[in-house]
């Protein structure tokens, strides 16, 4: 038997543990590899929701959050750390997703060490380096010095090729977040009680169109936060209506959600779901309502309309096919778009379409046998 390669994954928060784990598993089924999983804990609570479910547990934990932190306090303590993890494992690999600071500087430390790198999620790029923020260059950092690039569709891999990657490095593989969401659906339907956290909201809001929101940007921080509070307040003023809305815990966010919202009757501020409560969250809403890059991805996957606070966006493909929208962060557009939808039945059912342009839920499978090609074409 060949050798098994170590594939040391690096990762910090929600989205990229959601994005990460279908390969995690997919490269544990495989013995040509030995994944060593190296979370920097970026994020704490919501890294943690996500890693229970999906029954990882960490080779090394970094533990690294901190209150409020700033982007260079985060980005320094992680090159230190990050780095030491290397260089007691040797990996042969090291495989990063999207763009987070964790993503960027675990590409940098391996780089440094001359470990070839490979990037899930590649190439998704808004064009404005400052939306969205810092995570645009965070990508493009990543990119200048990945091995392999598994993009998620044709049309971030263009992306990487007009950037003058090597086109036998870029793999169209589709988003991994659609293997996490068939999964978690797998596993919701053999046991509903994964779910029943969402119940008591359900039987409270139950003749009411629901509209779930999460925002948790760093360039809507200040301004369009607060336009983004002041439009859901006056979407549930609507007797029809209810919002349920879990709650980022940076404290920008909370701070301005409690103070605009707390108490509201059609308004459920929330801790953030787990993972499978999420996903029943996407399923008996009627519309989404957010700033994340994984919901525009999920929205659509499952036939709800999304309509997106941000100006532009760096997955285009739910705009083209007319499922998800830009609204921007001013409130008056905000609330004129979300009350078109509620009203305008051809409106809502135009872009109430499933639409599934980020995967087919074999990303995870497809990565692993990429990999595998390269590792035999090295040997
Ligand atoms: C980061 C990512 C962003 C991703 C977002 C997902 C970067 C530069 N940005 O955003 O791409 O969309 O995560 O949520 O890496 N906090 C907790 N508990 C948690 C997580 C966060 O209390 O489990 C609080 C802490 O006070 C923390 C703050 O939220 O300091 C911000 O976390 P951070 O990871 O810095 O968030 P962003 O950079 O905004
Ligand atoms: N998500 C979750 N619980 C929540 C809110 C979001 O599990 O309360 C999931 C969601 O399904 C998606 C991911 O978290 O897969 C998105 O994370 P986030 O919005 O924090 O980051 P982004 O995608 O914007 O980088």
């Amino acid at each position: 038997m060949t050798r098994q390669h170590k594939i040391l994954v690096v990762f910090g928060t929600r989205p990229e543990a959601i994005k990460l784990f279908p390969v995690i598993a997919a490269l544990r089924a495989d013995p040509r590899f030995h994944p060593v999983v190296c979370v920097s804990a970026q994020h704490r609570g919501m890294l943690d929701q996500v890693l229970e479910i999906a029954g990882i547990v960490p080779d090394y934990d970094l533990d690294l959050m901190k209150p409020d932190q700033t982007l260079d306090g985060l980005t320094s303590a992680l090159l230190n750390e990050v780095g030491r993890v290397m260089d007691t494992e040797h990996p042969d690999r090291v495989m990063v997703q999207g763009d987070t600071a964790t993503a960027m500087v675990g590409a940098l430390a391996a780089y440094y060490r001359k470990i070839p790198v490979d990037h899930v999620e590649a190439g998704l790029r808004s064009g404005d380096i400052y939306q969205p923020w810092p995570e645009e260059v965070n990508r493009k950092i990543i990119g200048a010095m990945a091995s392999l690039h598994f993009a998620p569709t044709q049309t971030a891999a263009e992306a990487l090729m007009r950037e003058n990657v090597d086109p036998g490095r870029v793999h169209v593989t589709g988003n991994t977040v659609i293997d996490a969401l068939h999964w978690v659906t797998a596993r919701i339907a053999e046991n509903p009680a994964l779910v029943s956290g969402l119940a008591d909201l359900e039987a409270r809001f139950a003749n009411k169109r629901i509209i779930g929101v999460t925002s948790h940007r760093r360039e809507n921080f200040g301004d369009g936060l607060e336009h983004i509070a002041e439009a859901v307040r006056q979407i549930a003023a609507r007797e029809d209506v209810a919002v349920i809305f879990p709650v980022h815990p940076n404290p920008n966010v909370r701070k301005v959600m409690n103070k605009a919202l707390a108490g509201l009757d059609n308004v459920a501020l929330i801790e953030p779901l787990d993972y499978p409560h999420f996903s029943r969250l996407l399923a008996i809403c009627d519309i989404m309502l957010t700033d994340s890059g994984g919901v525009q991805e999920e929205a659509p996957a499952l036939g709800k309309p999304v309509l997106v606070m941000r100006e532009t966006t760096e997955r285009p493909e739910g705009v083209e096919a007319g499922t998800a929208k830009l609204v921007g962060t001013e409130t008056a557009r905000i609330v004129t778009e979300i009350f078109t939808l509620l009203d305008d039945k051809a409106a809502y059912e135009a872009m109430a379409q499933a639409h599934n342009p980020f995967g087919d839920g074999h990303s995870a499978r497809r990565i692993v046998e990429l990999l595998a090609h390269e590792i035999g074409s090295e040997a």
